[in-house]
């Protein structure tokens, strides 16, 4: 009897032991949790006992080390907790430098809680496994880390619409497998790091709506792979730099609203591979180069709102597609040419413009 008992209180204490995870790591997520609030979904309701490997929502762990290797929470998610609650996540509170005691995290999604504050903890760069990092909207501040090209696996970082601050760090260019960088609508200021084309992976750049200044390095045509450049709604200016057209795989350029200046590279216009060109409002001057051809395939091609003159080029005719055309509020004077990817456009994409004439417009 007594010999029985013995076994089973070892055999008990072999199989929670074997069930719980690292004491540091389930310090470290109590921790995290503990500078949170999530009033709404009870997402943290299952963050309870000794075993945060399982069951734990958001959770999971490398099955040979038992160490935490994911933190998935989103806000925005088709998780019946979502629709039980008929509403999509709202969280306060910060995000604990505790995490980084969960050394051996590959994967940080916190995103899309809308109400998350603080900054980024600095000491995130000494996670050596992190591959994702994904902070999409919340309310964020404060400034990227600037260490994080320490960060050597890291593939993905996302910290779109919050409230980030100061620069783009310089270490950010030692990032070697960076795919996909997001930092849009923020508050970042400063230039982009000139030897960013050393980013060999990226295929996305989307820094859209901060305050980035300076000019556009002409580094960022070295990275063979970028399909998706959008520097929109910023304070970049200067030249657009022509090698930007022979981008092998770039299909997205967004420049709008900035203070670019100089003329259009005839390479972005004349087969470049680019699908969607938006350079309205800036003070781009200059003709329109004369260079389409059957390589041209645009399902937009906005050059509203800059300072552009001369005729619309005869070669536009000879483009495969225009779907959306905007050359409206420049000082673009002649005919209209008449043909092929022009007969769907109205008036409305050629409007305020200093004398130009033919259908849509009135007759010249
Ligand atoms: C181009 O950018 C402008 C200004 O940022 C925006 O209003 C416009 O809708 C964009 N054009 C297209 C075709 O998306």
């Amino acid at each position: 009897m007594g010999l029985v008992f013995l076994v089973s209180v070892l055999l008990l204490s072999v199989t929670s032991a074997v069930n719980s995870c690292p004491p540091s790591d389930l310090a470290a997520l109590l921790a995290f949790k503990s500078a949170l609030h999530e009033p709404y979904l009870g997402i943290f309701n299952s963050w309870t006992g000794t075993d945060c490997c399982h069951n734990w929502y958001g959770v999971s762990c490398d099955s040979t080390t038992r160490r935490v290797a994911d933190i998935n929470l989103r806000g925005e998610s088709e998780d019946p907790i979502f629709e039980k609650a008929h509403r999509s996540g709202y969280m306060t509170g910060s995000i604990s430098p505790a995490i980084c005691k969960l050394e051996r995290l590959s994967n940080i999604v916190i995103a899309d809680w809308k109400g998350i504050s603080g900054e980024i903890p600095a000491c995130i760069t000494s996670l050596p496994y992190l591959r994702i990092l994904d902070l999409i909207a919340n309310r964020i501040s404060g400034p990227i880390p600037s260490e994080i090209g320490k960060l050597k696996l890291l593939r993905v970082l996302n910290v779109a619409d919050n409230l980030i601050s100061g620069n783009i760090p310089l270490s950010i260019v030692n990032l070697p497998g960076l795919t996909h960088l997001d930092l849009s609508n923020n508050r970042i200021s400063g230039t982009i790091p000139r030897d960013i084309g050393k980013l060999r992976m990226l295929s996305r750049a989307l820094l859209s709506r901060n305050m980035i200044s300076g000019q556009i390095p002409s580094s960022i045509s070295n990275i063979y792979r970028l399909a998706d450049l959008d520097l929109s709604v910023n304070q970049i200016y200067g030249p657009i730099p022509e090698s930007l057209g022979k981008m092998p795989v770039l299909a997205t350029l967004n420049l709008d609203s900035n203070r670019i200046y100089g003329r259009i590279p005839a390479s972005l216009l004349g087969g470049s591979g680019l699908s969607i060109l938006n350079l309205s409002r800036n003070s781009i001057e200059g003709y329109i180069p004369d260079v389409f051809g059957p390589r041209s395939y645009f399902t937009a091609l906005d050059l509203s709102r800059n300072k552009i003159r001369g005729p619309i080029p005869k070669s536009i005719l000879s483009a495969s597609y225009i779907g959306h055309l905007d050359l409206s509020y420049n000082h673009l004077c002649g005919r209209i040419p008449a043909g092929s990817p022009f007969n769907h456009l109205e008036a409305s994409s050629f409007a305020y413009n200093d004398c130009l004439c033919g259908l849509p417009l009135r007759t010249c």
